[in-house]
């Protein structure tokens, strides 16, 4: 299967913190800059349908012990808006379930620009 290249902004509209949904090939696909590192996922929730990519962005959240908390890759979950299951932007599995799964893309700041393979 071929790859289409796809600039989705220059690399300035989208600094750290930023996200995009773009439309490729009529797949909606949120584009995000996390602390200079992008990701790319699908914008389609699997639970029911919901616009993924208009979720909040969080880290991942563990415990090693009772009362204990620890947060780790800051931005990196993202959290579906309409009934809060979680994803980790940098695979797509669900955190509960990992058969679940979002389909990523692969991303990257070719130059100036921010450049979308799909
Ligand atoms: S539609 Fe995303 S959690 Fe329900």
């Amino acid at each position: 299967m071929q790859t289409t290249r796809f600039v989705v902004a220059p690399a300035a509209d989208l600094p750290p913190g930023a996200r995009k949904v773009v439309t490729v090939n009529g797949h909606e696909i949120g584009v995000f800059n996390v602390e200079g590192t992008f990701y790319a996922i699908l914008n389609y929730c699997p639970h029911r349908a919901g616009p993924l990519c208009a979720g909040r962005t969080r880290p991942l959240v563990t415990s090693s012990g009772v009362y204990q908390r620890e947060y780790e890759r800051e931005g990196q979950i993202l959290k579906c808006p309409w009934h809060q299951w979680e994803f980790d932007l940098a695979t797509g599995h669900a955190l509960y379930d990992e058969k679940l799964r979002v389909r990523t893309y692969r991303v990257a700041q070719e130059g100036e620009e921010v450049v979308l393979f799909v």
